[in-house]
């Protein structure tokens, strides 16, 4: 049987929502039975029509949808959130009151508060929550963390991450539909770049080392004028045990699409994991040897390979990853339906790394708000 799952938000006109119905439809494990796509109802309907839902599971809110949809003998098994920020809370909560499983896109929250209140609901309704961190469902991502968890690079000492954009760089544009919304602090909370890619920078560097954020000093910078959120940022971080990074992102790098880029340095070699050439990662000796490792060669971790879905040489890429995180998942909620769930089995980002992901950004407000000084993040 396959699983049932509902939308909120991805209606006509939005970006990332039909992305993840491209996604999850990889594997053919789960079907879209219901949505509410959109504030406005009109919205919902023709995306529904579009969709082939029936109208009586399209819904007018997403309050309406989770109270419906738990009474139902049919009702879904997990919801995709895929809404502007500063709605991720009160969606969510109302689906895991509602006892349904949660798939939402970053940020997790827009206040540390509310990022552990969910955590906290979560845990107690004992529900799978997946954080849509698309590119680390990358194979070669996960293999570069099992190269760093293996100790082949020797301890972390340094590591450089970036993810630069240019699309926010014209000042007589607010980016459209997608733009706009990011940049008002009433739908995106209180910051706009560093939400936006700033965690997904976060989310990378501590799924490939493990290491935790011990203090950081964050300069957020507004450089398009009339702006009242960041556009472009530097985070200096130190790492419980002693490694140090540098990150910046920038949606006002002209020339950078998605360039979310890794340089991992440890004593005996480094890593480089570049998102937008995802089908290899390149690993360095201090012996100056350079290897590269491609997927679908035997060199990648088998727990990282499993995930390949084509022979090297045909490119896997972004749908691939999101659809590796929904795969897991999915898996995941198969096993809590049949009795066989084990925590060890969650190989995706969960509410947790969420809410890290949003005591990151607190705490980088914090920083740059008392004049960019050294924070302790909790
Ligand atoms: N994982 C990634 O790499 C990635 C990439 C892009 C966007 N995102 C995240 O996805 C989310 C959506 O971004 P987007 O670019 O698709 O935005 P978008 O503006 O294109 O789409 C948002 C959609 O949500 C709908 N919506 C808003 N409030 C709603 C509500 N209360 N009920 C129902 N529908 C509602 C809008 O009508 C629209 O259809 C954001 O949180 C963003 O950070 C993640």
């Amino acid at each position: 049987m396959k699983l049932r799952y509902g939308m909120v938000g991805g209606g006509q006109g939005s970006f990332i929502g039909a992305a993840h119905r491209r996604s999850i439809n990889l594997d053919g494990q789960a079907e879209l039975v219901c949505g509410s796509f959109s504030r406005d109802y009109e919205n919902t309907l023709k995306t529904g029509e579009e969709l082939g839902l029936p109208k009586d599971r399209l819904y007018k809110t997403y309050g309406e949808m989770a109270k419906a949809e738990a009474k139902r003998e049919d009702g879904i098994d997990f919801v995709v959130v895929v809404t502007p920020n500063a709605s991720h809370f009160e969606i969510c909560k109302a689906f895991l009151e509602a006892g349904i499983h949660v798939a939402c896109d970053k940020p997790l929250a827009v206040t540390a508060k509310q990022a552990r209140e969910l955590v906290a609901l979560a845990k107690k309704k004992g529900l799978l929550f997946l954080v849509t961190y698309t590119y680390m469902g990358h194979v070669t991502a996960k293999h570069a963390a099992r190269i760093i968890a293996s100790g082949q690079i020797g301890r972390v000492r340094a590591v450089m991450a970036e993810y630069p954009q240019g699309w926010l760089a014209d000042e007589h544009s607010d980016g459209g539909k997608q733009g706009s919304w990011r940049i008002d602090p009433a739908q995106s909370g209180g910051v706009n770049c560093l939400g936006d890619l700033g965690t997904h920078v976060e989310n990378a560097v501590a799924t490939m080392t493990g290491l935790k954020i011990k203090r950081l000093l964050a300069k957020l910078d507004v450089v398009v004028p009339g702006r009242v959120l960041d556009d472009n940022d530097y985070v200096m971080v130190e790492y419980e045990g002693g490694a140090t990074g540098l990150y910046w992102t920038s949606q006002v790098a002209i020339g950078h699409d998605n360039s979310l880029r890794v340089r991992i340095y440890g004593e005996s070699g480094s890593i480089q994991w570049f998102q937008e050439e995802p089908e290899k990662i390149t690993v360095i000796g201090k012996d100056g040897s350079l290897t590269e490792h491609h997927r679908g060669y035997p060199t990648i971790a088998p727990d990282a390979a499993k995930y390949g879905r084509l022979p090297s040489g045909h490119p896997e890429g972004w749908l691939e990853a999101m659809a590796n995180l929904y795969l897991s998942f999915m898996q995941c909620l198969r096993a809590k339906k049949d009795g066989s769930f084990k925590s060890d089995m969650i190989d995706y980002p969960t509410v947790e790394d969420g809410a890290a992901g949003i005591e990151f950004v607190e705490a980088c407000l914090r920083s740059a708000k008392s004049g960019n000084v050294w924070v302790d993040v909790p």
